[in-house]
């Protein structure tokens, strides 16, 4: 039950509590090979996600599966150095948990990231894009069930659910660093199958620039309870169908670690500026 949920969240929040009492204002969640960004985090106190009570856990082995508390400059941060997929069999609301704890404990701002397939074909591999609209429709939404009242509406508008700000902020700053930064819209699937190429051409026809396996469920249970959102894609791979290279996740490893360090001079900045 979706109550449940909420009251074992309170409970999870008085555990952190016993171990830091910061109050992030940012919150970051690193996507696959993106985690380097975690070093540069000062001052961390590492909690393990398996430490908190009923709390899910990453199963992918690019994911260590804790949150980082630490500042940047003088920002107080939270970072995810791992995140929950839905494709690891929990239940949608599982997922966004970490998502709804972090604002829970007070951050504003929620900066997502991902390893993705590139559907536009413009795109080259470690491209970054920046996410402008996303399309969640082929996964449920986080939302279903009895509303969470005390985080937010049983029905929220999802017209702008990446912050034009935030956005803002990001391209400024890429600009600033002299990395180059594409947009698009984002799809997620409910992996964690790779698609087929019938399902690119689909994703194409309706609107979508990059594939991933998270982040959009992720985003909506971010509006619903009123952070303000912005995301980031590495384009890890040409999504199926594209290039004739067979899709792994040793190759979105290796690609978004080429690209990590860039990534992480963004986020620096970034963070500094928001
Ligand atoms: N599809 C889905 N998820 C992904 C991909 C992809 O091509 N690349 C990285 N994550």
């Amino acid at each position: 039950m979706m109550t449940d949920i909420y009251e074992n969240l309170t409970l999870c929040i008085n555990e952190i509590r016993k171990k830091t009492d910061m109050i992030p204002e940012t919150a970051i969640v690193l996507g696959s090979g993106l985690n380097q960004y975690s070093t540069y985090i000062q001052n961390a106190c590492i909690i393990n996600y398996g430490e908190l009570s009923n709390f899910p856990v990453s199963t992918n082995k690019m994911h260590h599966g804790r949150f980082i508390f630490g500042y940047v400059d003088k920002k107080p941060v939270v970072a995810m150095d791992g995140r929950i997929h839905y494709y690891e069999g929990y239940s949608i609301e599982q997922v966004v948990m970490p998502i709804r704890l972090m604002k829970m404990l007070g951050a504003e701002t929620l900066i997502l990231s991902n390893a993705a397939g590139g559907i536009n074909e413009t795109f080259q591999v470690g491209d970054f894009m920046i996410i402008t609209d996303q399309i969640s429709s082929l996964v449920p939404s986080p939302l279903i069930g009895p509303n969470m009242d005390a985080l937010g509406c049983r029905f929220p508008d999802m017209s702008h659910i990446y912050d034009s700000q935030l956005i803002w902020a990001i391209k400024n700053c890429a600009e600033n660093l002299g990395i180059d930064m594409k947009e698009g819209i984002y799809l997620q699937t409910s992996g964690p199958n790779y698609e087929s190429p019938a399902e690119i051409r689909f994703y194409r026809s309706i609107g979508a620039d990059a594939v991933g396996m998270s982040t959009a469920c992720e985003a909506v249970a971010a509006v619903h309870c009123g952070f303000k959102v912005c995301g980031i894609s590495c384009i890890t791979n040409k999504a199926a169908g594209i290039s004739n290279t067979p899709l792994s996740d040793e190759e979105v490893a290796v690609v978004a670690g080429k690209s990590s360090e860039n990534f992480c001079r963004l986020m620096d900045s970034v963070i500094r500026q928001i």
